[in-house]
């Protein structure tokens, strides 16, 4: 993975040592944590991609649940209990799901509470009464009490009674949904107590998922763990998250106020959607650390190229300066797809005969970024070496610690949502009366 930015070298030598002086305690602090192995911080999730044993509990979990002919993984579960899990299946083929049957098991990711998208299940899951070893169902609520992870159980369930011998549960070490799992003998994964959702992307809650549908979670904790390594020993101005909270921090400061994600493959879209949540509740507050009301935040946005330059691309480059982007996208190509030399209708496209899509797209992705230097606009890029296990691992971990960063440097709290409880509040209100 590399990560570069023409902005960070604008950005005043005053300046930069006052994030130094903000950031290496913050990271002092960290490492402490990191060597102590202390699991009661919001900060602990960088213990986990070196902690072999929750791999190692989703391993055994499986060894209850039989596994073999599954052709159906239904995930329900929302936000921080949802992102992670789906932004690095979806990296690495679950976007294309559709096109290739063959490919079995599928996972289902069930976030909000969808009539059709239920109806749907129900067809799907009709077809696995007498078949219950295709399918599993997997529910993951840290709190266990989230409306619409619990309503899209309970729906499922109590039609099809022999999901009740194919459901994992994920929750939190003391949730009630834990209890009342260990109480009907249902097989139960715990998610630490100090481990929020958004950080949560290495603690069960992602592994249990993807290492059912085959992904390589070793290399995805390795990669985490080389980000974790190297921005707690490295001199911190080498280190990306330094480089990319800096660059975030000193342009929020200077008025522009939206962080675009544009990735430039598609299959990287749910990733910029994980990090939209990490962003917007990390960062967007009503008050700092000091109970100042300072309505805080920088509004997170996601694009995909180069379906976005036909759609966005006009206002990104002649509308409001108050965006900063962060390109996202890959060095290696998936597949050696070659337009042909001879075309069926030539003369409609110049210079393409011959050229792969991936030279096509990487042609429009730095033609993009031309167009940025030219219009002085800011951004940061992030070039993986290719979408692998290992460096989503890193890319995810590196964005975590990016965020722990830029909270630091803004006075925040990078790891409560006290607003996010304001319309739950009003929907339990509302609910007692329908
Ligand atoms: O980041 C968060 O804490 C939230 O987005 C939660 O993950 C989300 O509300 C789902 O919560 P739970 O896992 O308790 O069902």
């Amino acid at each position: 993975m590399k990560v570069q930015s023409k902005a960070y070298v604008t950005i005043k030598q005053d300046k930069l040592d006052n994030y130094l002086s903000v950031l290496s305690p913050y990271v002092s602090y960290l490492k402490d944590l990191f060597e102590n192995h202390d699991w009661k911080r919001p900060e602990s999730s960088i213990l986990l991609p070196s902690d072999e044993s929750e791999l190692r509990r989703v391993k055994l979990i499986l060894e209850k649940i039989d596994t073999n002919s599954l052709q159906h993984h239904i995930v329900i579960g929302i936000g921080g209990s949802y992102f992670g899990p789906k932004a690095i299946y979806d990296a690495l083929g679950g976007t294309f799901d559709v096109a290739t049957p063959e490919h079995l098991p599928k996972t289902i990711f069930v976030d909000t509470c969808d009539p059709t998208m239920l109806r749907d299940l129900h067809r799907l899951l009709s077809g696995y009464k007498d078949f219950p070893e295709g399918v599993l169902v997997t529910v993951i609520s840290k709190s266990g009490t989230t409306t619409e992870t619990i309503v899209n159980l309970e729906v499922l369930l109590s039609s099809f009674d022999f999901l009740h011998n194919r459901l994992l549960v994920v929750s939190g070490e003391s949730s009630l949904l834990s209890k009342m799992a260990v109480s009907k003998s249902i097989p139960l994964l715990t998610i630490p107590d100090h481990i929020g959702g958004r950080y949560s992307v290495l603690s069960a809650v992602g592994l249990l998922p993807l290492y059912v549908a085959g992904i390589d979670v070793a290399e995805l904790m390795r990669g985490a763990d080389t980000q974790v390594q190297q921005t707690l020993t490295y001199e911190l101005t080498k280190t990306p998250a330094f480089l990319s909270a800096a660059v975030i921090f000193d342009h929020l400061s200077r008025g522009f106020n939206i962080h675009n994600t544009f990735v430039f493959h598609p299959e990287l879209e749910t990733f910029g959607k994980w990090y939209r949540q990490l962003m917007g509740e990390s960062i967007g507050k009503l008050h700092d650390l000091n109970g100042q009301e300072v309505h805080a935040g920088m509004t997170p946005t996601v694009s995909v190229g180069s379906t976005d330059l036909h759609s966005v691309v006009q206002l990104y480059l002649g509308g409001p300066r108050d965006k900063l982007t962060t390109f996202l996208s890959t060095s290696q190509e998936a597949a050696a797809i070659r337009v042909p030399w001879d075309l069926f209708f030539p003369n409609l496209v110049e210079d393409i005969e011959g050229k792969s899509a991936f030279e096509i797209i990487h042609a429009i992705l730095k033609g993009t970024q031309k167009a940025y230097d030219n219009e002085g606009l800011p951004y940061i890029d992030i070039e993986l070496n290719k979408i692998s296990e290992f460096e989503l691992g890193e890319l995810c971990q590196f964005k975590m610690f990016e965020m722990m960063f830029l909270a630091k440097l803004l006075n925040l709290n990078a790891f409560d949502q006290p607003q996010v409880e304001l319309y739950k509040q009003e929907t339990r209100e509302l609910l007692k009366t329908f």
